[in-house]
């Protein structure tokens, strides 16, 4: 195994153990109103979203993780079928392992095979050359692919890049050549209004914020090193936090919120400061890892029936009118966006 292929599996691995850090996700800071007078009958609540052409039964991504070394198809393989089972959304892992060394391909391709008619998201680094984006979006037939900027992690990472100076160029050049949507996704330090800013003036309008509380990428690259601490674990925009930065910006960008989702809560919360959907990585591969596949079904389509019975109570038949609902902001977050000329 070379050392991309022993990375894949070192992060795996690792953040099924690594710690959160200290931040947190700001989901605490927001609270919903109840409306008792209910208006609506279970059985008539619409959770399913559009997106990318398809429709979703709802609105979740299970996140970019894995993929590029032996034995990580089976693990894609049990992804893609959650997926097809639930009718959400899977994102791959970075894919430049596979598209650089033939023989890992199939570690993605099977995700394409096992759902066929899914909603599929290709992922690399923003920092790629174009021709391996375009050979991402195809390994796998994609829908959309996810560019990700994870300078934070790179530089928390021994052998990780240094040199970024290229990314909004690179980006750019990828958004021309592909034949689908791109993503801008964050790996859970959080996008800021500024960069959102800069994105958006590019006509670049869907985002995954990825932001703090959630897997934390510095404290399993401090694993993974020589050096016994980082600063960069304490390092990010916590993901409630991230989500209004973003949308202070513009109202007309799709917003996925991931970093820390870890209930249908967090999911209404996100939704209702205005998210199209939401993401979750690694509460989903830690029962993946431990075949507990069906479990983690069970999972999803509690979730599912948790997210009407919470949209009844916010008084939401379906989630364009979730995403109208008003959220009160508190405590620590609202201060920040105080301090940040948001209100
Ligand atoms: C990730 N994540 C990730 N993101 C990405 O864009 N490309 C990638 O290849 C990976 N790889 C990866 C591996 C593993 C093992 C994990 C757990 C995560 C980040 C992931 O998509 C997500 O943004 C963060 O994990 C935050 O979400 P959670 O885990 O807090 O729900």
């Amino acid at each position: 195994m070379d050392i991309r292929q022993q990375r894949k599996w070192d992060h795996l691995k690792l953040s099924l153990q690594a710690d959160k850090g200290p931040l947190k996700t700001g989901f605490d800071d927001i609270y919903l109103i109840h409306q008792a007078l209910a208006n609506t009958n279970f059985n008539d609540v619409n959770c399913s979203i559009e997106i990318f052409k398809k429709k979703i039964d709802f609105p979740l991504i299970i996140n970019a993780m894995t993929g590029g070394a032996d034995g990580l198809d089976i693990i894609n393989k049990k992804l893609a079928n959650i997926a097809r089972t639930c009718n959400v959304v899977l994102a791959v892992g970075s894919q430049t392992s596979g598209v650089l060394d033939r023989r890992t391909r199939h570690t993605y391709e099977v995700v394409r095979k096992t759902n066929p008619d899914g909603l599929i998201l290709a992922n690399v680094s923003a920092l790629v050359d174009v021709k391996i984006a375009l050979e991402a979006i195809e390994m796998i037939e994609a829908n959309a692919i996810q560019l990700h900027l994870n300078v934070a992690q790179e530089l928390a990472m021994d052998e990780g890049d240094r040199e970024f100076e290229k990314l909004e160029e690179n980006i750019l050049k990828i958004k021309e050549k592909s034949n689908v949507p791109i993503i801008i996704k964050e790996v859970g330090f959080g996008l800021s209004k500024e960069t959102i800013q800069k994105l958006t003036q590019y006509n670049i309008n869907y985002f995954d914020i990825g932001g703090a509380g959630g897997t934390n990428f510095a404290s399993i690259e401090v694993k993974r090193s020589k050096n016994p601490k980082d600063d960069i674990i304490n390092w990010g925009i916590p993901t409630a936090i991230s989500l209004v930065e973003a949308l202070s910006v513009s109202k007309n960008i799709n917003l996925f919120a991931s970093g820390g989702i870890r209930s249908t809560l967090d999911m209404v919360k996100s939704l209702t400061l205005g998210a199209k959907g939401v993401g979750i990585a690694e509460p989903i591969l830690k029962d993946v890892y431990i075949n507990r596949e069906k479990e983690v079904i069970v999972f999803l389509q509690e979730m599912k029936k948790q997210l009407k019975k919470l949209m009844i109570l916010c008084g939401a038949k379906n989630i364009p009118e979730l995403q109208n609902i008003p959220a009160l902001i508190t405590g620590f977050s609202k201060e920040w966006l105080e301090l940040r000329g948001i209100s």
